[in-house]
């Protein structure tokens, strides 16, 4: 980068996999010369990652994006770059109606960020890079290389893309179809982040039990996850995201079986009644649903399972609504990321015109996440007495000199120890339940 200080900042919206995008562009950046700035005014490029799958992220976007544009009026050389799922379907118009912008790479193509920085930086701009060309296989390293940072809990994406075709979701249209990276790619990226001192790996897609299926010679997801067992260094493994139609007997016995493979699985739900469930092309049916719960609790005694719920899909009905929260009320989850519906362009459900008026849509929103609050906090009642193993991730936010842990069920635990325990196994005592964990006391 010309007489710059090549400092830069990344700004993540969205789910994990954009923010193990992120990282994946920071640790390419580090690795041609780049360095992470302190502040965004620090900073020489700035590279906002999007997010597409609800409307009001997009919004948002736009109004960061002129909020930079005095940052960009200050230091005219300085690279702005849009990526994400944002950048890949709507790059003309972001280019038109934030002509500041200099760079917008697609999800195909963030692997190219450093290249095309540079090139920008030297005066070639604007840049739109949406080719979709699926290449699952970027890496922060490979076999054997130094990475800049090895997180003590990492993401690693073993899947890219969707082929499922929700009828509400954007992502298949964005992101393309499915691709697996292959196994030995995974693990040699988890074997060099392990070596470097990650204990704990969350393996990523927008359905991980889809992993496999467009390989030549598989494995499946539940094979994937017996090769990462073996690897000494590795002590716990995590996925997300499944979906509900892709559960096999062998996933539950992996997860039984398995002892790195935490007890813990997230299972988007989106809606409790058949006719919804088949409007949204989910290819399950409530009983179905439940009959998987049934089986992953009486198989994996202690398992935590968590969900996505859309509330105000077209067509939902009050009762429909309410038949939904009784199915709730049965499952009990442990947690919930519960949405609005939103319309997305490209997909099916938002050319349907019984929509549902937005005021209905965030009526019943309060009313699902007041409920599911209520389940939450009465989940975690039921724990408190009982010991659990934590691996000790940092200090709180909050609440001065307390250190943060997560149990292998992935709920947050904080309690007073000192800090050289940081990265190391603990048992802890429940004492106190909260909605977003626990207080705690080590035994
Ligand atoms: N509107 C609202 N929520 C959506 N999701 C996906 N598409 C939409 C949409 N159009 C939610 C689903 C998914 C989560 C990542 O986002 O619940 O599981
Ligand atoms: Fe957002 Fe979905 Fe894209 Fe993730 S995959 S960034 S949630 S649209």
């Amino acid at each position: 980068m010309p007489d710059l200080p090549m400092k830069y900042s990344i700004i993540t919206y969205g789910c994990q996999m954009n923010k193990a995008d992120s990282d994946l562009m920071a640790a390419l950046l580090d690795r041609r010369g780049w360095q992470p700035a302190e502040t965004r005014d620090e900073a020489n490029l700035v590279v906002l990652n999007t997010c597409s799958v609800r409307e009001r992220p997009e919004h948002k976007v736009y109004s960061v994006l002129g909020e930079l544009r005095r940052w960009k009026l200050s230091r005219p050389e300085a690279v702005l770059a849009v990526s994400g799922c944002m950048a890949q379907h709507a790059g003309e118009h972001i280019l038109a109606r934030a002509p500041h912008v200099d760079i917008v790479i697609g999800t195909h193509q963030f692997h190219h960020i450093a290249e095309l920085a540079e090139r920008a930086a030297r005066g070639e701009r604007p840049i739109l890079d949406v080719a979709t060309d699926q290449d699952p296989s970027g890496s922060r390293c490979r076999e054997g290389e130094a990475v800049a940072t090895a997180p003590l809990r990492a993401f690693v994406p073993v899947i890219r893309g969707c082929s499922s075709f929700c009828s509400y979701c954007i992502v298949p249209h964005v992101r393309g179809p499915e691709a697996s990276r292959p196994p030995e790619d995974v693990e040699a990226e988890v074997r060099s982040l392990v070596r470097q001192g990650t204990r704990e790996v969350t393996l990523l897609g927008q359905n991980v039990l889809a992993y496999g299926r467009d390989l030549a010679k598989g494995p499946t997801f539940d094979q994937l996850l017996a090769r990462l067992e073996n690897m000494s260094g590795l002590w716990r493994i995590r996925f997300t995201t499944c979906h509900p139609r892709d559960v096999t007997e062998d996933l539950v016995e992996a997860i039984a079986r398995l002892s790195k493979v935490c007890e813990h699985i997230h299972l988007p739900i989106q809606a409790g009644t058949d006719r919804l469930l088949e409007e949204m092309n989910r290819g399950y049916t409530a009983e179905h649903y439940l009959d998987l719960v049934d089986r992953l609790r009486s198989r994996v005694p202690n398992i935590a399972i968590s969900t996505d719920i859309m509330v105000g899909f077209p067509g939902e009905t009050e009762q429909e609504f309410e038949e939904s929260l009784q199915l709730y009320e049965r499952i009990r989850f442990d947690s919930a990321f519960t949405f609005a519906y939103s319309p997305r362009p490209h997909t099916a459900a938002a050319d349907r015109t019984d929509q549902i008026p937005r005021k209905a849509r965030l009526e019943r929103l309060g009313r699902l996440i007041e409920r599911q609050n209520r389940i939450t906090l009465e989940a975690n009642q039921r724990q408190v007495g009982e010991e659990a193993e934590l691996l000790v991730d940092g200090t709180a936010h909050h609440g001065e000199g307390l250190l943060s842990g997560r149990t292998r069920t992935n709920k947050q635990v904080l309690f007073s120890a000192d800090a050289h325990l940081i990265g190391t196994l603990v048992t802890a005592r429940l004492t106190q339940a909260h909605l977003w964990g626990f207080m705690g006391e080590l035994v």
